[in-house]
């Protein structure tokens, strides 16, 4: 049953992205992953396809050029991301404000306008979209990237409440840190100011040590894959135990306390 389900997985030239494509074509998916360049790796179980998720029009020939060889699309992970450098909010323009939101939130949007149509035809399919801990707790310096991230859960709520008449069920996945390119691919903030040099210097290296010695990107593409074959999947994942131990001290810490516990966390 397996050989027949097509995947579409965004941003799969590296880190997150690239080990859930492995995964799925090891689960027996045919998989579709993608990148700006479209390079196809050396040896990998996937094709890849040319994809820029901030281009109405390359959404269109990307998801065009699957339905033509397959007619379907069974699952869809929304992978393709980045963040911005730990600084204030204060430092980041509204057009890279706006640059952020284009990928990682806008992004999803085009894919799953693009994607859901097949799938309503289908009357089935699933979609997970790759979100983060910055996604219910939000941290200071991190303030686009937790909105986006915030804005990727409160999106991918309602549309399972619409999609599920449909058959189609839509879920979350939110890893916490993960040695991935990611610090290699952050933005600088654009409007830097001297008032925060010191804490966005003291930041960007404890991101880089915190990074290094985080969960590897499979603990997020085996959560994917459980996620993808679940019967009744859940609208939310966690990946990884600390992803895991963030969200219980979200759920059930009093907000005090939690907020002074981020506030030493980072020694504000
Ligand atoms: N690493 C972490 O600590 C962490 C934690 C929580 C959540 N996440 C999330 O996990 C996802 C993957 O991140 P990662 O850590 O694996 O980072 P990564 O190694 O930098 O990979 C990012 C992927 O996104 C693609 N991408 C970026 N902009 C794109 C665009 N406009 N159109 C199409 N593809 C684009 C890149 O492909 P090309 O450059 O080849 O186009 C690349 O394949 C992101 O959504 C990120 O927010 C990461």
């Amino acid at each position: 049953m397996m050989k027949s389900k097509i995947a579409l997985v965004t941003g799969a030239s590296s880190g997150i992205g690239e080990i859930t494509a492995i995964r799925l074509a090891q689960a027996g998916y045919t998989v579709y992953g993608t990148s700006r360049r479209g390079t196809q790796g050396v040896n990998q179980p996937f094709t890849m396809l040319a994809l820029d998720v901030t281009s109405d029009d390359s959404v269109e020939a990307c998801v065009n050029e699957v339905i033509r060889l397959h007619g379907r699309i069974d699952l869809l992970v929304n992978n393709a991301g980045f963040g911005v450098a730990p600084a204030a909010a204060e430092e980041s323009s509204i057009a890279q404000a706006q640059a952020i939101f284009d990928t990682n939130f806008f992004g999803i949007l085009r894919m799953t306008r693009a994607v859901v149509p097949h799938m309503r035809k289908q009357k089935s399919g699933r979609i997970i979209n790759i979100g983060s801990v910055l996604g219910f707790l939000p941290m200071p310096y991190m303030a686009l990237y937790a909105a986006t991230k915030h804005a990727v859960g409160g999106y991918s709520e309602s549309l399972d409440h619409e999609l599920r008449t449909w058959g189609i069920r839509v879920s979350v996945v939110e890893p916490a840190y993960t040695n991935t390119k990611f610090d290699a691919n952050l933005l600088e903030p654009d409007e830097k100011l001297a008032e925060y040099e010191s804490i966005r210097t003291a930041l960007a290296s404890r991101m880089k040590d915190v990074l290094a010695g985080a969960d590897s990107p499979e603990v997020v593409a085996n959560t994917v894959v459980k996620v993808a074959l679940e019967d009744q999947p859940k609208l939310r994942y966690t990946a990884g135990s600390l992803a895991g131990r963030l969200k219980l001290l979200r759920r059930f810490a009093p907000s005090k306390l939690v907020d002074a516990g981020v506030r030493k966390d980072l020694g504000l």
